[in-house]
Formats: structure tokens, sequence, C-alpha cells
């Protein structure tokens, strides 16, 4: 095959192309991004991109909306993040670090979907035939029309979709899929910036749903060029912890619905399965009458999650006092100190501490906020918080505790597991009915927060 020897230099965040290397991106400004890759096209046999049918422009009123478009997944957790079900003919990326089940997830809604009569198609570039069997044996029964194939290269791939026609596809994993036409090596910049572009031409163009699958590079990113996530309508991603078995799928960028939504599900032998209440799980296994830990509501899109804040707070040895936060932002926790250093008069500089949300999960919601005050004032004075008592409030530099959004769904969701105390921002309070299924205290300033415990 001969192929032009020019190469050229692509930002690896946004996908600018230059003629020469340059240390720093002067579309996105981000340094060091710059990577060369071969140009130009391969003069091969399969060189030539078939045309997909024309398309003719339409009136708004001829153009037909079918809510049955929305197809559901069999999970009401992943329903929920993509908007309501997936929409036919959309393109899904499913971002996540290697080994946190993305491939055991598509696999799972690809035997729901075939179940319900679907006809899926599951592409892998990376496990063999044998591997996906194993991993399906796992997560048990498949029925319906439910197709496999190995294969990398996407002119293969746009063929058999166009002769097996169906209505679903996934791609395991964009970065080993390559085209021909492209010279550079799958997984690099221009291979699957165009290897996107030709599944959204698929996509778009013959109503096939196809979910793509992203590694994640250290950063947090999906590996490749930006411009993956602006071409598809809906970026998904999958997280947790390693050494915890929950997931949790959060909608980043959505087309067809809200992106504050997140699903739970947590990894077990046979699979994945649905977490219907995730601060039952949060809360699980926590310790009883120990001081530092403070139950906190945080809001993940429209639903409420209660998590265990825990503090532990001791002398320091050092000139410049320790301080860790897992699970939730280190400055926010410095800032928190300071004010009770400022305000309340505790000599904060005088102790290490540590801040953990248990669980493993990862919030920086501001509501969590006099949870982590409290936590560290309940530490420091070594007394425990009552365990019935959930805690919220977002707390500002003068000390005082400011209101937070849906104060009501989150003593709704703190009444439901039984808590019988809820201490609150007095604003929320004001503003809420009278309740005499939990007691509730509203509070101005961290002093009154303090007093209360
Ligand atoms: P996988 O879906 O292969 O991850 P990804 O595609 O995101 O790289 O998930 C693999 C992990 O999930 C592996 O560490 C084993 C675990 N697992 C289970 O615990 N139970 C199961 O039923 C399956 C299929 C996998
Ligand atoms: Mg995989």
């Amino acid at each position: 095959m001969a192929k032009s020897r020019n190469t050229a230099f692509f930002c690896k965040e946004c996908g600018f192309e230059s003629a020469k290397w340059m240390g720093q991106c002067p579309a996105c400004r981000e340094w060091n991004t710059f990577v060369e890759e071969p140009v130009g096209k391969s003069e091969g046999p399969s060189g030539k991109i078939r045309p997909l049918q024309k398309a003719r422009p339409a009136r708004l009123s001829e153009i037909s909306i079918d809510e049955r478009d929305r197809d559901s997944t069999g999970y009401k957790e992943l329903d929920r993040v993509l908007g309501g079900g997936v929409v036919a003919g959309s393109l899904v990326l499913v971002g996540g670090d290697p080994g946190i089940g993305k491939s055991t997830l598509l696999l799972q809604v690809c035997r729901n979907l075939a179940a319900s009569g679907k006809k899926v198609l599951y592409i892998s570039g990376e496990e063999s035939l044998k591997q996906i069997k194993l991993r399906a044996n796992r997560i048990g029964q498949v029925s319906g029309e439910l197709l496999f194939l190995c294969e990398t290269s996407l002119d293969g791939i746009q063929e058999t979709i166009m002769e097996i026609k169906p209505d679903v596809v996934i791609i395991d994993s964009i970065q080993t899929m390559y085209r021909e036409e492209i010279c550079a090596a799958p997984g690099s910049v221009s291979q699957v910036r165009e290897s996107t572009n030709l599944l959204m031409q698929i996509a778009k163009g013959s109503g096939v749903t196809i979910f793509i699958v992203g590694h994640v590079t250290k950063e947090g990113v999906v590996a490749g060029p930006r411009v993956l996530e602006h071409m598809v309508d809906t970026v998904l991603y999958f997280e947790g912890d390693r050494h915890a078995s929950y997931r949790i799928l959060r909608g980043v960028k959505n087309r067809f619905g809200s992106t504050n939504e997140i699903g739970v599900f947590e990894m077990r032998e046979q699979g994945l399965t649905e977490v219907e209440n995730p601060s039952e799980f949060m809360l699980e296994g926590r310790p009883e009458n120990a001081s530092g830990a403070v139950v906190a509501c945080a809001m993940e899109g429209t639903r409420p999650i209660l998590l265990e804040v825990q503090a532990l707070v001791t002398q320091s040895n050092l000139g410049i006092p320790r301080r860790t936060a897992a699970g939730t932002d280190y400055n926010r926790v410095n800032l928190l100190m300071a004010v009770l250093e400022k305000r309340c008069h505790y000599e904060m500089s005088r102790y290490d501490a540590y801040v953990n949300i248990a669980g493993g999960m990862r919030m920086n919601e501001p509501a969590l906020d006099l949870a982590i005050v409290l936590a560290l004032v309940s530490s420091l004075k070594d007394k425990p918080v009552d365990e019935k008592t959930i805690v919220f409030g977002e707390v500002g530099l003068s000390g005082e505790v400011r209101a937070v959004s849906m104060a009501e769904q989150r003593v709704n969701e703190a009444v439901k597991l039984g808590f019988t105390r809820c201490i609150l921002p007095q604003i929320c309070l004001n503003k809420m009915k009278a309740t005499d299924k939990i007691k509730l205290t509203g509070v101005r300033n961290v002093r009154e927060a303090i007093s209360e415990l």
C-alpha cells in the first residue's frame, strides 16, 4: 500500500492540527499535548468512502417524533441517565477506567435489548469471542438475536452493519478501531476522530443506535481528542472506586435529556446489578457512637444521597499541620478549618486533620460544608454526634450557614431512612412545611450548629 510520508502534529486534547511541534496548543492552551502522526490518505483499494444515502431537507411539520423511539435498556438506572431510554439513531460514548465494568454493562444492556426483540451486534476489538463467551456465561441467560464480531477495521464494520442491519451496535473500544485510509496507528488522534466521524455517519444515516466504549487517561478524560465528545450525542462516565463494589454512571453530555442524573450499580459475581437506594448502600456498616462521624445529605442531580462524613483531628507534631481530604475538595476543607479558627476560636492550626467521605464516593457539593465542620468539631472534642441526626448546609467565610437547594427532598430522604433529627440552614427551614416525622433544627451560623451537637 503506497502511503505518503508526510506527518503533522496533533493536540491530544482538542485535535488541533499543526505543521510543527508546539509547546502550548494555541486552541485549547494545554501544554505539551502535541504528538506527531502521519497524515494523508493511503491509496489502498478501500480508500474511497461509500457515500451514504443523500439527505433531503424537510419541514419541521414533516418530522415525526415518536415517544416509542426511546427504548428501555432494561435498567432504570441507565434509562434515567440517558434521559428516559436510548434514542434510536443516537451515538453514545461510555467512558471509564480500564476494568471498571464498561464491557460488562454494555453486554448486559445487549442481553436486555436482544430479549426485548432488538437485533444487537456487539463488536469487540479487545477481546476474543471466547473471552466474551466467558463473560456472557457469568451474566446469565442470553436470548434473542445477539451477534458477536471481533473486528477492528471500521470499513469492514461498516459493511457488516449495512449487510445485517442491526438495531443496536456496540463498539468496544474506539481506541482499537482504525480506518484503512488513515495512516496513523489505532488510538491516535486522527484515527479516533475519523473513526467516530464514520460511526456518526452510520448512526445518523441508517438509524442504528451505537454505543462506543472509550478508555480514559490518568487525568480522567477520554483518551483521544476532545472532539470525540463534541461529535457524539451522549457522553456517560462510568466511575467508581477499585476497592468498592459500587459503580456510578454519570451523564456528562446529553442531547436528549438532562446531565445531572446518575445511575448506581453494584459489581457482583454475576455482573452488575442496580442499586435503587444508594443512601442505604452508602450508610452500611456505620460505626456506632464514634466521634467525628456525621451523616450528610448531598444531591446528585435530582437524587438525594446520604453519606457519612468522617473527620479525625489529632495533635500535630509538625510545623505545618497535615491536612488530607479523601472524596471531597481539599481546599474546601482548608477553608472550613480557617472558618472554625477565626469565627469559633478553635486552635485548628495546632492539629492535623483528615477528612474522608466513607464508602469511596466523591462529592464536592457545598451542602456538605456543615457536616464537615461538625465532624471536625466532634472529633476535636471527641464527642460523638447522635447517629440519628443528619446535617446539611453551605458554610460561608463569615461562618454563616447558607441555604442550599432542594432542602425538602433531602429531609424526605432522611425521613425515609429513619433519621429523627435534621440540622439545616434556618433560611431553608423558613420555607419548609412543618412536619412531625422528623425534628428540624434551623441554624444561622456555625456557632449555633456546634451548640446543637
Ligand atoms: P470489564 O467490563 O471487563 O471492564 P472494562 O470493559 O471497563 O475494562 O470489567 C471487568 C471487571 O469486572 C473485572 O475486574 C471483573 C469484574 N467482574 C465481576 O466482578 N463480575 C462479573 O460478573 C464480571 C463479568 C466482571
Ligand atoms: Mg472492556
